[in-house]
C-alpha cells in the first residue's frame, strides 16, 4: 500500500484548522473569500509546493496542486459554512495532500490535489466546482450575490493576484473525494467506512414577499400586509403538500430568513428567505418546485404580497462511477473488513460536478452524533486514519 503517514496527515489537518478557528469546541469560520479562507488556501499552496505538486489558483480561487502529466484528482474544498466544522471539506483536501505526496515518495502513481471555492455556497451552490464545470458561466456566478448584498465578482476580485487560467480537466483520469458523513448512519451502526453510490441532487432559490411596512399598535390585523405571515402560512402549506410527494429521504429547509425592517414594533414589510430541498430523483425534485411556485403565489394573492424569486439553482442526482468506485469498497474491505458500507450521500459535494468532465467516486467516515455544519462537527481520530488508508489503497488499486 501507498505507505501514508497517519501523524503528518493530522498534524496539518490541525494546522489547517488554525485558520478561522472559532474559539468554540474544533469550530472554524472561514466562509469563501474570507481572510481566514485566503490566507488557508495561501498555506496551502506552500504544502503543495513542499510536497512537490505546483500550486495553481483558477480565476474564481480554486487552488490545485498539480502533478506532471495525466493523474488522478483527488480532493474536496477548505471553505466553510458561517458556523462550520474544521473537517467538512478540510479533510478531503488533507488527506489528498497525503495520499499525493506519499505515493511520489514512495515512486506510486500522480495525484493532484484540489481545494475547490465556494462548495459551501455563499453565493451559490458548490459554486468553484459548479463554473470549472462548465455548468454556470463566469459572466452569470459574477452576478450571484451573498446574503449582504456582496457580488461573486467583487468576492473573487480579492484573489486576483493569485489566479491563473481554468485548469485543463482532460489531464486527470477521475476524481475520487474523501468527506465525513455529516450524517448519523456510520456512526450509529459502528462503521468505519461508507463509499457512496451516489449523491442526491438539489434545487435552492430565494424568494421575497414583499406587503406594506406599518406600525404593529395601529394597524388593525385585518389590514395588514405581514410579509412574516405570508412567510409562515406559505411554510405550513408546504409541509402540509409535500406529504403526497416526498419519501423519508427527502429534506427541505428555509434556513435564512431576513425580515425588514426587523424591529418588535413594526409590521415586517419584506421577507426575504431561503428555499433550499433535495432529492435522489430529478422528477420529485420537478414536482416539490411546482408546489412552491404555486402555494407561493396562492398566499401572496390571498394576502397582498408581491412575491418574486432570486435566480434557481440546481445539481443533478449523479451516480458514482462504477470503476473508481469498487476500487474504495476493495480497499474499505482490506482496511476495515466487514465494518463499512455503500451508502447513497445527502449532503451535497463537489464531485457531482466533476463528474461533467471525468469518473467520480466518494469515501465518507463516522460523523460523531451526525452532527455537521456545526462547531461541534468532529470524527474519531481512528476513522479519520482509517479513511485515509482506504484512499490510499484505492489510488494503489486503480494504478494497476
Ligand atoms: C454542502 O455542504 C451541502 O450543503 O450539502
Ligand atoms: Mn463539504
Ligand atoms: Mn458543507
Amino acid at each position: 500500500m501507498i505507505p501514508v503517514n497517519p501523524e503528518r496527515f493530522l498534524a496539518e489537518l490541525h494546522e489547517l484548522r488554525r485558520f478561522g478557528a472559532s474559539g468554540i469546541g474544533k469550530g472554524v469560520v472561514r466562509p469563501a473569500y474570507s481572510e481566514a479562507d485566503i490566507a488557508a488556501r495561501q498555506w496551502l499552496a506552500g504544502r503543495m509546493e513542499a510536497a512537490g505538486l505546483r500550486p495553481h489558483f483558477d480565476p474564481v480561487g480554486s487552488l490545485f496542486g498539480l502533478a506532471e502529466g495525466p493523474s488522478l484528482l483527488m480532493g474536496s474544498h477548505t471553505d466553510s459554512q458561517p458556523e462550520g466544522g474544521w473537517l467538512d471539506g478540510a479533510l478531503g483536501v488533507m488527506a489528498a495532500l497525503e495520499v499525493a505526496r506519499a505515493s511520489r515518495e514512495a515512486g506510486g502513481p500522480p495525484v493532484s490535489v484540489v481545494s475547490f471555492e465556494d462548495e459551501e455556497g455563499r453565493f451559490g451552490v458548490t459554486t468553484g466546482s459548479t463554473v470549472w464545470s462548465g455548468k454556470l458561466s463566469l459572466e452569470v456566478a459574477d452576478e450571484l450575490t451573498d446574503r449582504e448584498g456582496e457580488t461573486f465578482a467583487e468576492a473573487r476580485a480579492r484573489m486576483a493576484h493569485l489566479a491563473g487560467d481554468f485548469v485543463d480537466p482532460k489531464q486527470f483520469t477521475g476524481f475520487i473525494e474523501m468527506h465525513i458523513e455529516q450524517g448519523p448512519w456510520l456512526d450509529q451502526a459502528g462503521e468505519a467506512v461508507g463509499v457512496v453510490e451516489s449523491i442526491v441532487g438539489i434545487r435552492d432559490m430565494r424568494i421575497t414577499l414583499e406587503g406594506q411596512q406599518n406600525h404593529a399598535g395601529t394597524t388593525p390585523m385585518h389590514l395588514r400586509r405581514d410579509a412574516f405571515q405570508g412567510l409562515a402560512e406559505f411554510n405550513s402549506l408546504i409541509n402540509e403538500r409535500f406529504r403526497n410527494v416526498v419519501t423519508p429521504s427527502t429534506v427541505w429547509t428555509i434556513g435564512h430568513v431576513s425580515l425588514h425592517p426587523d424591529a418588535h414594533s413594526i409590521v415586517p414589510g419584506r421577507a426575504v428567505f431561503s428555499m433550499q430541498w433535495r432529492d435522489g430523483e430529478a422528477d420529485r425534485l420537478a414536482r416539490m418546485e411546482e408546489i412552491i411556485r404555486e402555494t407561493a403565489a396562492e398566499v401572496a394573492d390571498r394576502r397582498g404580497l408581491e412575491l418574486s424569486y432570486g435566480p434557481m439553482l440546481g445539481l443533478e442526482p449523479v451516480a458514482m462511477d462504477a470503476r473508481l468506485r469498487g476500487a474504495l469498497e476493495a480497499a474499505a474491505e482490506e482496511v476495515a473488513p466487514g465494518n463499512w458500507r455503500s451508502m447513497p450521500s445527502g449532503a451535497l459535494h463537489d464531485a457531482t460536478n466533476v463528474a461533467v468532465h471525468m469518473p467520480v467516486a466518494m469515501l465518507f467516515v463516522p460523523s460523531i452524533d451526525g452532527i455537521s455544519h456545526a462547531f461541534e462537527e468532529d470524527t474519531d481520530e481512528r476513522d479519520l486514519v482509517a479513511g485515509l488508508k482506504v484512499l490510499a489503497g484505492a489510488v494503489e488499486r486503480l494504478q494497476s
